[in-house]
C-alpha cells in the first residue's frame, strides 16, 4: 500500500512520534473478567459468531470449478465449494438422507461429493444428483433434498460466511468506511504462503487485546520485533465495530516530507484492521497476517488461524527463505510464543481467581471499545 493513501494518518502519526505521544483516553478504565470466565456469556458470543458474516477462506482457496474447503466453526462443519458456474456456495457438510458428514477431507477438487454412507451424491452446487436404488425412495422430491445452503459472499479477496439466514446483509455494508481501504489492499491477488490453526486455553477475545495496544511491545516482545517499534504511540479510528490502527515503526519520521506516493507504507507503519468480531489483519513489509480467532466449548479455551498472504508464490530459494524467516519470526515467536502466551497466562491467573478486573491504561481504551462492542452485539442485546 503506498503511503499517499493514508495521507493524512501519515502526517497525524508523524506528528505523535515526534511528540512521543499516542492516542490517549481521558482516564483509566477497568473491566470485569466476567467476559473471559462466564459459560452463559460464551453461549451468547457463539450466538453472535451466528449472526455475523465471518472470514472464512481465502479466494484463492477456491479459484476454479470444484475447488472445495471444509471449515470447522463451534461444532459445525461447513462445505464450501466453488460450482461449474464461477459461484462460490457453502453448505452444512451433512448428508440429506441420514445427517452423515459429507467431506472428510480437509481440501480438494471435485464435481460430485458422495456421501460414505449409502452413496446419495451431489454436484459442486449442491444438488441432489444420484440416490443408489431410488426405487425404494419412490415419491421423494430430489429438489428438496439438496445440501442446506447458507450465506456465502466474496468480498475485498476473502469469502464471508454467514450462518443466520436470518441476519445475512450485504458485506458492503457490513464494512462501511472500510471497503475502499480493503479494495485497494488488493489482498484478493496474494497467495496463501503459510495457513495453521491452533488451540489455545485461553478465551478468545485476550488475543485481540493483545492487538490493541501497543503499550506491551517494549516487554512482551523485546526479544523479536520491539527494536523495529515505537513503544505507547499509535493513532486508532473506529467504523462501526471496526477498528484500524497505525503503529509506527521507529523510521515512521523519516516520512516527514518524503514523497509518500513513492513509499511503501508498510516499511515505516503496521496498519492493522481489527474486523469485527474476530480478525486481526496486519500488514507487514511484503506480506499480510490474517488472524481469526475462535471461541472454544468452554470460556477459557478458543482457537485461532494464521494465514500469511504473499503477493506472489515464492519461484527461487530466497524468496522462499525470506518469507520462511518472516513466519518463523513473526508466527513461531512474536505471535505464538509472546501475543498467545500471554494470552494462556491471564486465562491461568483469571481462572485461579487471582484478578476480578482488568486495569486498563489511558493507552488501552481500544479494549474496553472492543468489549463493549461485543457486549452490544451480543444477541440479547440486538
Ligand atoms: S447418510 Fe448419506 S447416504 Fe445415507
Ligand atoms: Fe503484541
Amino acid at each position: 500500500m503506498k503511503a499517499s493513501f493514508y495521507r493524512e494518518q501519515v502526517e497525524r502519526v508523524v506528528q505523535m512520534v515526534k511528540q512521543n505521544r499516542g492516542d490517549e483516553s481521558d482516564h483509566m478504565d477497568t473491566m470485569p473478567v466476567a467476559s473471559l470466565i462466564d459459560p452463559q456469556r460464551l453461549q451468547l458470543e457463539q450466538g453472535m459468531f451466528r449472526q455475523l458474516p465471518l472470514l472464512i477462506a481465502h479466494c484463492s482457496e477456491l479459484q476454479g470449478a470444484g475447488n472445495y474447503v471444509v471449515r470447522e466453526l463451534d461444532g459445525r462443519s461447513w462445505l464450501l465449494v466453488r460450482g461449474k458456474d464461477g459461484v462460490a456456495r457453502a453448505f452444512y457438510n451433512y448428508c440429506q438422507h441420514r445427517g452423515t458428514k459429507l467431506v472428510q477431507d480437509e481440501k480438494g477438487c471435485k464435481n460430485r461429493f458422495s456421501c460414505p454412507y449409502h452413496s446419495w451424491t451431489y454436484s459442486s452446487s449442491g444438488e441432489l444428483v444420484g440416490v443408489p436404488r431410488a426405487d425404494l425412495f419412490e415419491g421423494i422430491n430430489k429438489a428438496e433434498k439438496g445440501l442446506k445452503q447458507v450465506d456465502l459472499q466474496e468480498a475485498h479477496g476473502f469469502l464471508w460466511l454467514t450462518q443466520d439466514p436470518q441476519c445475512v446483509q450485504p458485506i458492503t455494508n457490513y464494512f462501511a468506511g472500510l471497503n475502499d481501504d480493503l479494495e485497494a489492499l488488493n489482498l484478493g491477488s496474494y497467495y496463501v504462503f503459510f495457513d495453521k490453526t491452533r488451540r489455545l486455553n485461553a478465551n478468545w477475545k485476550l488475543p485481540i487485546f493483545a492487538f490493541l495496544e501497543s503499550y506491551h511491545i517494549g516487554t512482551l516482545h523485546r526479544n523479536s520485533i520491539a527494536d523495529f517499534f515505537v513503544e505507547n504511540v499509535a493513532l486508532s479510528e473506529q467504523f462501526g465495530p471496526h477498528i484500524r490502527s497505525f503503529v509506527p515503526r521507529k523510521n515512521a519520521v523519516e516520512l516527514a516530507g518524503v514523497d509518500l506516493d513513492q513509499v511503501n507504507l508498510s516499511e515505516y507503519i503496521t496498519p492493522t484492521n481489527i474486523l469485527f468480531p474476530n480478525v486481526c489483519m496486519i500488514s507487514h513489509p511484503t506480506s499480510y497476517s490474517i488472524i481469526s480467532m475462535f471461541p472454544g466449548q468452554t470460556p477459557g479455551t478458543s482457537s485461532w488461524r494464521h494465514q500469511l498472504l504473499v503477493p506472489e508464490m515464492p519461484s527461487t530459494e530466497a524468496e522462499h527463505a525470506h518469507f520462511a524467516k518472516t513466519v518463523a519470526v513473526l508466527d513461531g515467536k512474536t505471535y505464538e510464543k509472546e501475543d498467545f502466551w500471554v494470552s494462556e497466562q491471564i486465562q491461568e491467573g483469571i481462572n485461579a481467581g487471582a484478578i476480578s478486573e482488568l486495569t486498563l491504561g489511558k493507552n488501552e481504551n481500544l479494549i474496553k471499545f472492543f468489549s463493549d462492542t461485543v457486549e452490544n452485539y451480543l444477541p440479547s442485546n440486538t
